[in-house]
């Protein structure tokens, strides 16, 4: 099964996805794509061997579907099989949803179907939550919204704060997504809890 990953920043959640795609694993990654041409993401990617490309939304400003219409294109030149949301921060029209139905995932940093958007870690300490973590969604249109494959959970400490919880469930993320991507390219997907 042959991987594109779009980022929009550092990308260590791409990069714990394409060191976990080696040796008997069903896919590798063949694209690492960003909305943002100065992502750190993008040179990780390359430090890989792995290609890299870039669509500046800026230019777009409010014309998401032009914008979109260029992503596509480098996409789409690599005939991927699962498109992977990491750390990306664009939010995508249904029509480039749809596009890739049923075979693109997402990793949000909260227990899905809470804390939905941004700030997931404020929101749940503020929530008094005594317990956070991460979710790794198929994408539907709706945000954040998808059939959830996996999840991961972390204990809020006394004194949390939105930085040391951040830094926690980042450490889930790059735990629970390479493990979601390996079922999901198997095709024996079902929800995974990992603890
Ligand atoms: C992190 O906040 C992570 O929780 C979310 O995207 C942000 C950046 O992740 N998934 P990455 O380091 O670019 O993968």
């Amino acid at each position: 099964k042959k991987v594109a990953i779009l980022v929009s920043g550092g990308g260590s959640n791409m990069v714990a996805l394409c060191e976990s795609m080696v040796g008997d694993h069903p896919a590798r990654p063949v694209l690492v794509a960003s909305n943002d041409p100065g992502a750190k993401g993008l040179d990780r990617a390359a430090a890989m061997g792995i290609k890299t490309g870039a669509v500046d939304h800026k230019p777009f400003k409010g014309d998401r579907a032009a914008f979109e219409a260029e992503l596509v294109k480098l996409i789409d030149a690599e005939s991927p099989d699962i498109v992977c949301l990491a750390g990306f921060m664009r939010v995508l029209t249904p029509g480039f949803v749809n596009r890739y139905a049923g075979r693109m995932l997402n990793i949000h940093p909260s227990l899905l179907p809470k804390y939905k958007g941004l700030n997931t870690h404020a929101r749940a300490l503020e929530a008094g939550d005594r317990e956070a973590g991460c979710s790794v969604h198929i994408v539907t249109p709706e945000l954040d919204d998808g059939p959830i494959l996996g999840q991961a959970r972390v204990a809020v400490a006394e004194g949390e704060t939105p930085e040391s919880l951040a830094a926690k469930v980042l450490t889930q993320e790059h735990r629970l997504y390479p493990a979601v991507l390996r079922r999901f390219a198997q095709g024996t997907p079902g929800m995974l809890v990992l603890d």
